[in-house]
């Protein structure tokens, strides 16, 4: 019998309370105010529709899509940040996310300071954090900023900082939202040897990322959104292929709206 997938999305939906005016800019204002009231304010923004994917433990899995597409919603979803409006997420494992640069970090503290609060926000003990904290600032590689506040950092740095607690919390899943793009192309590098020896001892790796090339090279599989539902899902390669291909064309989807009829969620299981 086949190993139960470690990442199960079956049929999720996600709603945002109305993003209302917030997105229309002034002169949209005018036009859009009145179905604003008509709707009762309570209109909801379908960022996920029907979104229906696997993940197997170990795979290194990308989610892809234009801006808005709804990654950065689904790699939520995975780290129960949020809950679905609909249908159901399991995960099996100790997720890890790194889904914001410099979440759960203090402007004022030091690098090093940081270095311990975010490990014990990411559920390690102060003595786990202690023991890891010389391996942790190594991995950063920050040098004598390591002791100067948090605020001055450059956001590559925030992410060396995050990425190298990150890389020692033991996850069985490691979710990254677009962290790596901001790291130079040596910490880059040290990053993915990371995430291979990750891939080594069996953790699973989800990533959102807009650098094709990275997906292509560093991922198995892939989950191409767009407008909020699953256009494919396959090898990574293909995918890139396919959302490359999308792009070329003259109008990408954008995310549907709850008053547009549901779209045909297409499901992606992983491969046997
Ligand atoms: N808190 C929120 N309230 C209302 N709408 C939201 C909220 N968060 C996201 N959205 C909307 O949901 C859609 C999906 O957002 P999401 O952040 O998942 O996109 P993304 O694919 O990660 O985009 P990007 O590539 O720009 O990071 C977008 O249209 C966005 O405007
Ligand atoms: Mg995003």
């Amino acid at each position: 019998m086949s190993e139960l997938p470690v990442v199960q999305f079956r049929s999720v939906t996600k709603a945002y309370a109305s993003r209302a005016l917030s997105h229309v800019g002034a002169k949209g204002l005018i036009t859009s105010f009145p179905t604003y009231l008509r709707q009762g304010r309570s209109a909801k923004f379908v960022a996920l529709r029907d979104v229906s994917f696997d993940i197997a433990r170990g795979e290194r899995f990308a989610v892809i899509g234009v801006n808005g597409a709804g990654k950065s919603t689904t790699l939520a979803l995975i780290a129960r940040v949020m809950r679905p409006t609909s249908g159901t997420i399991e995960t099996r494992g100790h997720v890890c996310p790194l889904l914001e640069l410099g979440a759960g970090f203090h402007p004022d503290l030091s690098g090093r300071e940081n270095v311990t609060l975010n490990g014990v926000l990411l559920g390690m003990t102060k003595r786990e954090v202690r023991a890891k904290t010389a391996s942790i600032l190594d991995f950063a590689g920050l040098g004598t900023f390591i002791d100067e506040p948090l605020r001055t950092y450059s956001a590559g740095m925030s992410a060396r900082l995050g990425f190298a607690v990150a890389v020692h919390l033991d996850p069985d899943i490691l979710l990254v939202d677009e962290i790596l793009a901001v790291g130079d192309a040596s910490f880059q590098k040290k990053c993915l040897d990371r995430i291979n020896e990750f891939h080594k001892r069996g953790v699973t790796f989800v990533m959102v990322s807009h650098d094709s090339n990275m997906v292509r090279t560093t991922c198995d599989r892939a989950v191409l959104l767009n407008g909020g539902s699953v256009h494919m899902c396959d090898r990574a390669d293909r995918v890139v292929d396919e959302y490359h291909r999308l792009l070329e064309q003259p109008r990408v989807a954008p995310a549907p709206t709850v008053e547009q009829k549901p779209s045909e969620g297409k499901a992606c299981l992983t491969q046997s």
